[in-house]
């Protein structure tokens, strides 16, 4: 292992990331985060072992000073959430799509060999069928949708106009531990996680039945740390890094309710805007050319999650 730079180093999916590449025995770990949504308590414990840049990936300049001798970026800056992307697109557009062709411009140049992208399986927007392929057509429904997927095709074109090896790996609704619970915009899984352990409902949007492949981060970590070591025939080309089944909100707060031991009825709003109703991942190709294989069930990552929010709390 060598040289490597995380994007986002410092939030909850690139913290597990630097953490998985230490494990690994990397040689060098840059960690890039402007500390907007990241934490830096996130990376506190491993702070002696990586080299820090509190840095916007939309700066050209100390991106491309921060990428001096690495060998592949791991791009997991973003401004995630689907309703942030609605009530706010601006913000949303300049990181997600601007940065993202950045962090890309700037590891060309610096000579870096491989940017491995974290996409979202918002791209498929609703689809037919389930589960989703790769193949399927993508039908975005909203900006935070479509950036990521203006995202994938930048990499591919990086791969095929400059030589640069690439790879995108749609994320399907990470969770785990160090999820932030503090915004609106967070994650769902954490925000039932603070409800549960604090005894009090939860608010789901719509009826509860639309559901989602939960997938635990750190085989989302395994997963890059595969993608990181594939041939370069596996370059220029999008992945589903999902878990492979499908969990309703509802089973969600069920299992948490059964685990906790407690009767906690969820509150029930109108749906959200560009909510997408289901999701699910085919991880077929990522199985077959990357070598994923999801070591965490369901209930295994949502138990391992709330330990740590009850010890963090
Ligand atoms: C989407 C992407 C996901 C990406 C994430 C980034 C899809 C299928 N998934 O997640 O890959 O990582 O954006 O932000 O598009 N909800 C409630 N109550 C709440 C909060 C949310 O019921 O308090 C519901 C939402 O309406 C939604 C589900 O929970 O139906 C999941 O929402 P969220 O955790 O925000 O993620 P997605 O928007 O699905």
């Amino acid at each position: 292992m060598s040289s490597f730079l995380v994007t986002g180093g410092a939030g909850f999916i690139g913290s597990a990331l630097v953490r998985g590449l230490l494990r690994e025995g990397a040689d060098r770990v840059v960690v890039v985060d402007n500390l907007f949504t990241g934490h830096l308590k996130n990376i506190e414990e491993v702070r002696g072992r990586i080299d820090f840049h509190q840095v916007d990936i939309r700066d050209y300049d100390a991106m491309r000073n921060a990428m001096e001798g690495v060998e592949m970026v791991f791009h997991e800056a973003a401004i995630p959430s689907v309703p942030r992307s609605i009530h706010d697109p601006v913000p949303s557009h300049d990181v997600n799509v601007n940065g993202t062709f950045n962090v890309l411009r700037a590891a060309k140049d610096a000579g870096v060999r491989r940017v491995i992208y974290a996409a979202s399986s918002s791209a498929y927007g609703d689809t037919l069928v389930l589960p989703k392929v790769e193949t399927m057509a993508t039908m975005p429904k909203s900006p935070y949708a479509a950036q990521k997927l203006m995202g994938e095709y930048y990499l591919s074109v990086w791969a095929s106009c400059f030589g640069l090896e690439t790879i995108s790996i749609r994320y399907f609704n990470v969770f785990g531990p160090r999820q932030d619970p503090s915004s609106a915009y967070s994650g769902v899984l954490s925000l039932f996680m603070k409800h549960i352990l604090a005894r009090t409902s939860p608010t789901i949007f719509g009826d509860g039945e639309q559901s989602r492949d939960f997938t635990f981060v750190e085989d989302v970590v395994a997963l890059n740390l595969r993608a990181a070591k594939a041939p370069a025939s596996a370059s220029g080309r999008v992945y589903n890094g999902g878990n492979g089944g499908r969990i309703t909100l509802n089973q969600a707060w069920e299992l948490l309710q059964k685990i906790e031991g407690v009767s906690i009825a969820a509150q029930y709003g109108p749906p959200r805007e560009g909510d997408v109703r289901d999701s699910q991942a085919d991880t077929t190709l990522a199985v077959k050319v990357l070598g994923h294989a999801p070591a965490f069930t369901f209930e295994e990552g949502m138990r391992a999650t709330l330990d740590w929010y009850r010890k963090s709390q």
